[in-house]
């Protein structure tokens, strides 16, 4: 078993906390020690927390970490102050349940899918993405870093996107579109043409509204 950490102690930390214990009800993979955040000592859920970031940062222990952070941009920050620790491995956490064509999907590191994810065939991934609840990928899709897709995102074939974005709950990108970096994309929206500007969009079909 390998010690891990979960940087982050809000809500979306609680969640990774049952992923990295639903995981381990199938294979005992994990020792979660708890989160990293300032309050030490601070419950949420079964695990509190446990160190701080200057902790993480230093820390001359081998250990593993995830983020639990729901913001794009401090998740790429965070991520390029702690890499520059060799003593950090940052592993991709896998749903046990998740079904998809693994020989064919590539995953660089730091990824986070949860639970009822399905993630067809021919996909590339980078760094550092949360894959939240129940989201579909379609087909030769190229996903970049630092995204999340929220709960029920369905992200069809032959999509590119950049990195940073913000997919929002039971949003649908259509097949074969181009999604730059810095977008927001609310829930719900339904994105029908390529966004070649960052921004925020909503609707049906989505516009930019910010
Ligand atoms: C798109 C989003 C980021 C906008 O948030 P915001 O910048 O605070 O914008 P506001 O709430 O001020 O809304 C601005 C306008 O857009 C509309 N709007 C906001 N979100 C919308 C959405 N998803 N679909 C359609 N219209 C939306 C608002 O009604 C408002 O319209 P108005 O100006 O006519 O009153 C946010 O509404 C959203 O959808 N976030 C994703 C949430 C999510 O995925 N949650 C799951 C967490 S697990």
């Amino acid at each position: 078993m390998k010690d891990i950490v979960i940087i982050g102690s809000g809500g979306f930390a609680k969640e990774v906390s049952f992923l990295i214990d639903d995981i381990n009800k199938v294979q005992k993979q994990w020792n979660l020690l708890g989160y990293i955040d300032n309050k030490i000592g601070e419950y949420n859920g079964r695990y509190q927390i446990v160190k701080n970031d200057k902790w993480l940062e230093n820390t001359q222990e081998k250990i593993s970490a995830v983020f639990g952070i729901g913001d794009p941009g401090l998740i790429k920050k965070l991520s390029e102050k702690f890499i520059q620790n060799p003593n950090i491995d940052f592993p991709n956490l896998i749903h046990p349940g998740i079904i998809g064509d693994f020989e064919r999907i590539s995953f660089g590191k730091g990824n986070i899918v949860c639970a009822g994810n399905i993630l067809t065939t021919d996909i590339q991934i980078g760094s550092f993405n949360i894959f939240n609840l129940n989201c579909t990928i379609g087909h030769d899709t190229v996903i970049g870093s630092y995204n999340i897709f929220n709960p029920t995102a369905n992200i069809s074939g032959g999509i590119l996107i950049g990195e940073k974005n913000l997919v929002g709950t039971g949003a649908q990108i259509l097949q074969y579109l181009k999604i730059t970096s810095n977008v927001i994309i609310g829930a719900g929206s339904v994105v029908t043409k390529d966004i070649i500007e960052s921004g925020v969009y909503v609707g049906i079909p989505a516009k930019k509204i910010k």
